[in-house]
């Protein structure tokens, strides 16, 4: 959701920053622009659509500048159009400003402005920005550092969230950024600096990175770089080295990120397990020492997410009252926040966010705080902003998940989720060591398993190809079945554009089973062997009245009704969502190519969800 990018250094700004920006395309967005300053003016390209078009209007534009800021705008503020796109200019030409966020005081700051004679062009909250530096600079008395004190005045008049960037005719050896509940890094070149809404957008150029902190500012320079606090005291800051590979973040040879993602994953669970577990042994987490004391003292786990995120947190919540017996709630970010939940320093709340960057989930962490829980991070990102806000931290290290639709991030998290349970049960001792154990060697078995699966495809491949022009769907399961029929029907939406629900098999009967109809589609998940016969009664229910059905199953089923049938191989119900939800994930991929679809970038989705 917007991508930021800046630049400066020896080197021509214009193609560094349009690489950057397709390196953000993931994020989601609908225009792109670029900012340079050029013989003492600033200079802006942009338009509505692709990276690609503005690549192309920027080869004829004859740009040439060692300094630039650009943006993928994702509209929250005036439609997806040329006048809205960003960077955004002030009325005297002279600073110029890109923004991830949302500026909520945007129409009284407009207001502000109109009365001191400024103009608007544009319908987004982001164009008083430049215009209240510009105010503030015509304002500001001393000459000492007076872009800074400028930016500083007038971002201190801001509510909502921003990560910001903003250059200034005035001063073409700079660029100012800042930022507060929206993402932003720094990263470290040899005399030459790069900025990014994340990491992967500058692995080509540095692996050294300055992750800015909430009301952090930083003046940067090609060959140095001041960071000042809200009140402009100067302070240093810890330089991070990041060791992922930039080869990661290319598609290496498959169609789209979606599909290597997806057959990324015996890998990156392999990448999850790490040293965390091992046989014969207990498990072990380095970046948390909660003690059989603390562990005790809980009378409730609050897992809070988003979208798959929170489908991982429904699978974990299996696990932990399964293995620990504690009582687990889990909640969407967005209703977490504002639902009054009950919640104290008894509570631990867990936190899922592949990007760690989601607004909700990170609103709902913080309210957590407030209230005196202790608060866990699971993230894919390195330093990202929930790591930051979070007492603890777990990463998943499944890599740099590119495609929108989240795949090999949903399998680490949950198969951390489920360490996680061990690791408390072990503490506890609420588990039986010998289903430990099992259950231990069938997670170590998972890659293996996974790649079973995905040598396998052509049934999947054929239901796709029969199924793929229908407009809607249901998923049907029953426990952690009914979590991964969740997770596969929003992949189905997401990227296909197929209508479909995910039931409870048991709750067909109380209304949905009055939408099955002759030729309808239900696909059902049938892994856990003791809820088999109550979840085939069902699946026969919708057969008798006309249903096509795919079966995904690790059972051996006598029933021949079915029009498909893909066997899984066995594994602990636990975890069996990690090895059940990737047909799942092939049929959202397959049926969305079959249609021609963008499966990659998905209409009106974005990778990061930065605002609220
Ligand atoms: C779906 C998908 C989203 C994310 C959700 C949370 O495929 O990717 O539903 O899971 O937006 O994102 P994170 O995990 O980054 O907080």
């Amino acid at each position: 959701m917007c991508g930021i990018v800046g630049y400066i250094g020896n080197k021509n700004a214009t193609p560094i920053l349009i690489n950057g920006l397709q390196c953000l395309e993931y994020r989601g967005y609908d225009s792109a622009g670029i900012a340079i300053v050029q013989n003492g003016k600033i200079n802006i390209v942009k338009d509505k659509g692709r990276v690609s078009n503005l690549k192309n209007i920027c080869s004829n534009a004859n740009l040439n500048s060692n300094i630039g800021i650009a943006h993928t705008r994702w509209a929250t503020h005036g439609r997806p159009a040329k006048i809205n796109s960003h960077p955004h200019i002030d009325n005297s030409g002279n600073f110029a400003a890109v923004h991830n966020g949302i500026i909520e005081n945007y129409n009284e700051l407009k207001e502000f402005l109109t009365l001191k004679g400024y103009s608007f062009l544009s319908e987004t909250d982001t164009e008083v920005i430049p215009n209240l530096i510009h105010y503030y600079y015509t304002n500001i008395i001393s000459d000492n550092d007076k872009f800074l004190k400028a930016v500083n005045s007038a971002v201190d008049k801001l509510r909502g969230s921003y990560a910001l960037e903003i250059i200034s005719s005035l001063y073409p050896d700079q660029i100012i950024v800042v930022r507060k509940d929206s993402p932003l890094v720094i990263g470290k070149g040899n005399g030459e600096n790069f900025i990014a809404s994340d990491i992967p957008a500058m692995l080509y150029y540095t692996k050294d990175f300055y992750l800015l902190e909430d009301n952090e500012y930083a003046v940067i320079y090609k060959d140095n770089i001041t960071f000042f606090d809200n009140f402009l005291s100067e302070h240093s800051k810890t330089i991070k080295n990041i060791e992922w590979d930039a080869n990661a973040t290319e598609k290496n040879g498959y169609e789209d990120y979606m599909l290597k993602e997806i057959y990324e994953q015996p890998n990156s669970i392999r990448e999850t397990i790490g040293s965390r577990l091992e046989l014969g042994e207990k498990c072990s987490f380095d970046d948390i020492n909660f003690t059989l004391e603390y562990l005790k003292s809980i009378n409730k786990i609050y897992i809070v997410a988003c979208g798959t995120a929170m489908h991982a947190g429904l699978v974990g919540k299996n696990a932990i009252e399964k293995l620990c017996k504690i009582p687990t709630e889990v909640e969407i970010a967005s209703e977490f926040r504002y639902c009054e939940p009950i919640v104290d320093k008894n509570t631990l709340c867990i936190y899922i966010s592949q990007s760690g960057e989601t607004a909700d989930t990170i609103a709902a962490l913080k309210l957590a705080k407030e209230k005196g829980a202790k608060t866990l991070a699971i993230s894919n990102v390195i330093g990202s902003s929930i790591t930051r806000e979070a007492d603890y931290t777990i990463y998943t290290h499944a890599g740099p998940e590119i495609a929108v639709a989240s795949t090999k991030a949903y399998t680490s998290q949950v198969v951390l989720m489920v360490i996680l349970a061990i690791h408390f049960s072990e503490i506890l001792g609420t588990s039986d060591k010998e289903y430990i154990n099992k259950l231990k060697s069938d997670i170590l078995d998972l890659p293996a398993k996974i790649e079973v699966i995905l040598s396998e495809t052509n049934i999947i491949q054929e239901f796709a190809n029969k199924v793929y022009t229908e407009h809607d769907m249901y998923f049907l399961g029953r426990g952690t079945d009914y979590d991964v029929a969740m997770e596969g029907s929003l992949k189905l939406k997401e990227i296909s554009y197929i209508h479909s629900e995910a039931y409870a098999a048991g709750e067909l009967k109380h209304g949905p089973i009055a939408l099955i109809e002759n030729g309808v589609t239900v696909i059902s998940i049938i892994t856990n062997s003791n809820l088999v016969e109550k979840t085939l009664s069902n699946v026969q229910e919708v057969i008798t009245r006309g249903a096509k059905t795919l079966v995904i199953t690790n059972q051996k089923l006598t029933n021949t009704d079915f029009n498909f049938v893909i066997t899984i191989p066995e594994t602990n119900s636990i975890i069996s969502p990690i090895l059940s939800v990737i047909p799942l994930q092939f049929l959202a991929y397959y049926i969305a190519k079959n249609k021609g679809l963008d499966v990659d970038k998905p209409r009106n989705l974005a990778k990061s969800v930065t605002v609220e």
